[in-house]
């Protein structure tokens, strides 16, 4: 527990051996090996569905101002809530596609003495993510530009360290990459494409069979990276279904991660991002899906039978 947690904790009515009372929040259990959460709290985020949306100023949607220059930067604060979920505070967090820094956002805000590494090929991310720290008085943490696909895969000073928690939120194939239509050209306000970057190494200039190959790669070299277990998460999001094809991303990428040795998948969180508004696009004539929300896929490293 943090120092602050740990006060109120020693001020708090023990129940039976292992409870204490933490004010306001419930009952933390003695034996909780995973978490800083109360019965409560941790009953409250295995709810499968999450709806919940930042407004541009929420606090939890720090430095939007900056963040912005990202087609698709996900609310600091959400991560925060995962963050504090998976891990204690004196964890070690990776994100091998950290863009403007989500991830390393949620950590400085999640607290305690938390600390995260990001990835990413683009450095202007980088910027913004530096901004945001400096105009927000974050704590900074380690960012480095390159091809995850490269550094997961050589001795360095990322894959000589034991994590925590891996959070991952790949592009989801090309589909920033494409030119858009129908409901993206609502959403976007222009048709125009929205690629990262321009780089050839960028999972979101792969194909679906080359972007699954490359992500299960960079992915078994993070999990190895992982302690025992401990989870992996993953954001995703399913394309349109298209004639017979059913486009279902998020279960492609279950099973291809499935495949990686000591790796178990254990389920999902539904994210409904109240922020997204809704369009008629099919109306009157045909149903079109409004995709409202992502998918926040768990897995597990499970080792020697969950020995460490
Ligand atoms: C969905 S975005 C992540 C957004 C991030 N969660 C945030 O809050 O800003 C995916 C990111 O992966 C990066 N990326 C794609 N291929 C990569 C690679 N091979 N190595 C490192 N980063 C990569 C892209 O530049 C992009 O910023």
């Amino acid at each position: 527990m943090s120092t602050e947690e740990g006060k109120k904790v020693s001020r708090k009515k023990e129940i039976g051996k292992n409870g204490v009372v933490v004010e306001g929040r419930g009952v933390y259990d003695r034996r909780n090996k995973l978490n800083e959460l109360t019965g409560e709290e941790w009953v409250y985020f295995t709810n499968s569905v999450w709806i919940t949306g930042y407004s541009p100023t929420a606090t939890e949607n720090v430095g939007l101002k900056y963040r912005k220059i990202h087609p698709s930067p996900k609310p600091p604060g959400l991560i925060r809530d995962i963050i504090k979920f998976f891990t204690k505070s004196d964890a070690l967090i990776l994100d091998p596609f950290v863009g403007v820094g989500g991830t390393l956002l949620g950590a400085a805000m999640a607290g305690g003495g938390r600390t995260a590494i990001g990835i990413d090929l683009e450095e202007k991310y980088m910027q913004a993510y530096n901004k945001v720290c400096e105009t927000e008085n974050l704590k900074k943490m380690q960012y480095v530009i390159g091809d995850s696909k490269k550094i997961m895969g050589e001795k360095n000073s990322i894959t000589e360290k034991k994590y925590d928690l891996i959070i991952a939120d790949p592009p989801y194939s090309d589909m920033m990459s494409k030119t858009r239509t129908g409901q993206r050209v609502k959403l976007y306000d222009s048709p125009g494409a929205t690629p990262y970057s321009d780089k050839e190494a960028d999972l979101g200039n792969m194909n679906e069979e080359r972007f699954l190959a490359s992500l299960r790669e960079i992915i078994e070299d993070s999990a190895r990276l992982l302690k025992n277990e401990k989870y992996l998460i993953i954001f995703c999001k399913d394309f349109q279904p298209k004639g017979k094809q059913t486009n279902l991303l998020h279960c492609k990428i279950i099973n291809e991660l499935n495949k990686i040795d000591g790796l178990e998948y254990k389920g999902m969180r539904i994210w409904h991002d109240q922020a997204m508004s809704l369009y008629p696009f099919g109306y009157p004539y045909a149903f079109v899906m409004n995709q409202i929300h992502q998918y926040i896929l768990i897995f597990r490293k499970v080792q020697n039978g969950g020995k460490k």
